[in-house]
């Protein structure tokens, strides 16, 4: 069933160029354009205002769709569903409420929507398990198509998460967008995707870096724009299945208390995604000039970041918006490498569960 893989977590990982092209091909016409079956356009009338709602993995994607919702001019935020669930955010008529998750049964987000459902907000589930629960309670549901996930640590669904948001905050922009927003570079690397994350896959990179990050007592992963969530995911997805610690921060929140805690011990993973890279290039500085080791990702062109790192992997360059795709996809391997090179149990991590069906 591992078709030769050790673990399902590297087959998925290695799936992620099909499970792209599944969520993108339906929904992408030859001619740029964004079909979205499932909805019409009717469904989004008179909103204002997109709250998304998560946990984990998916709370981290749920981060990326929002920010190319805002960079659209739609107004977005996002939530954690374990707290919205109790303190759910001032929502109305105008509001949409798009809950994100994988399995379509996490309680916390179940939960979330339950109390939506008690105002007159409408909602949206994004999922990938057809027939889940999620799909009973959400006003309409939206497939990601990634094909069963068995690892416990989500990967080729986070990928596949984002892929179909940046169609949607795609299909949203002409009806809710501000009018200068503009698609199309967003789509014309939407398309380029799954071959972009196929040449990641092909590189032996990850293995490399892994080997400098095993033995530390901590570990930072940073990165500003869509590089927050990507270092946020990377961090989550390395203590996982490592059970070693490491920290995802915005990269400008370094210099404002999480400084203290770096030596020369410390490792900071750096995401660069080729928008606003000097901002965090000097991120990079703060932390190496304290005697830490950089390792930065990003795309391969990129002569600042290149300099400022002891070690660089380069991923094929992108529009800057979906580069955290790539750059995410090579943290899944440094993480699958360092709990492999510790032995650890990949696909059941100790005290975690695939679905979490209890608040
Ligand atoms: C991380 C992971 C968890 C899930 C979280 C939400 O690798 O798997 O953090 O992302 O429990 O699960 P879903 O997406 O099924 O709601």
């Amino acid at each position: 069933e591992k078709q030769g893989y050790d673990h399902y977590m590297l087959k998925e990982i290695h799936e992620q160029p099909d499970a792209l092209a599944s969520a993108i091909k339906p929904r992408l016409t030859s001619e740029n354009a964004v079909v979205f079956e499932e909805l019409d356009q009717s469904f989004f009338a008179n909103i204002d205002r997109i709250e998304f709602v998560a946990c984990g993995t998916s709370y981290h994607a749920a981060l990326y769709g929002c920010q190319l919702l805002n960079a659209r001019g739609i107004p977005a935020h996002v939530h954690r569903a374990g707290e919205f669930s109790s303190y759910p955010a001032a929502i109305d008529e105008r509001t949409l409420v798009v809950a994100i998750t994988q399995s379509g049964e996490t309680a916390d987000t179940i939960e979330s929507i339950h109390r939506v459902n008690e105002t007159d907000a409408r909602s949206l589930a994004v999922t990938n398990v057809v027939g889940s629960s999620i799909e009973r309670i959400a006003d309409k549901t939206v497939y990601i198509h990634a094909g069963p996930e068995i690892g416990v640590a989500a990967t080729k669904t986070f990928s596949s998460q984002v892929a179909t948001l940046s169609l949607l905050a795609a299909y949203l922009t002409p009806t809710l967008g501000s009018k200068t927003a503009s698609n199309s570079a967003l789509l014309s690397s939407i398309a380029e995707l799954p071959t972009a994350v196929d040449t990641v896959l092909s590189t032996a990179d990850s293995e490399y870096v892994a080997q400098t990050l095993v033995n530390r007592p901590n570990r930072f992963f940073i990165g500003r724009g869509v590089g927050y969530p990507v270092a946020l995911e990377g961090a989550l997805k390395f203590k996982e299945i490592t059970y070693e610690h490491a920290e995802g921060f915005a990269a400008g929140q370094l210099k404002h208390g999480p400084l203290a805690l770096i030596t020369p011990e410390s490792a900071v993973l750096v995401v660069f995604t080729g928008d606003h890279d000097e901002k965090t290039v000097s991120n990079a500085h703060e932390v190496r000039s304290r005697g830490a080791t950089v390792i930065g990702i990003g795309p391969d062109q990129a002569d600042g970041p290149r300099r400022v790192c002891d070690e660089y992997i380069g991923v094929p360059s992108l529009t800057p918006e979906l580069s955290g795709v790539l750059t995410n996809v090579q943290l899944q391997l440094i993480a699958y490498h360092c709990a492999s090179a510790l032995g650890r149990s990949i696909d059941r991590p100790r005290n975690l569960a695939k679905s979490v069906t209890v608040e």
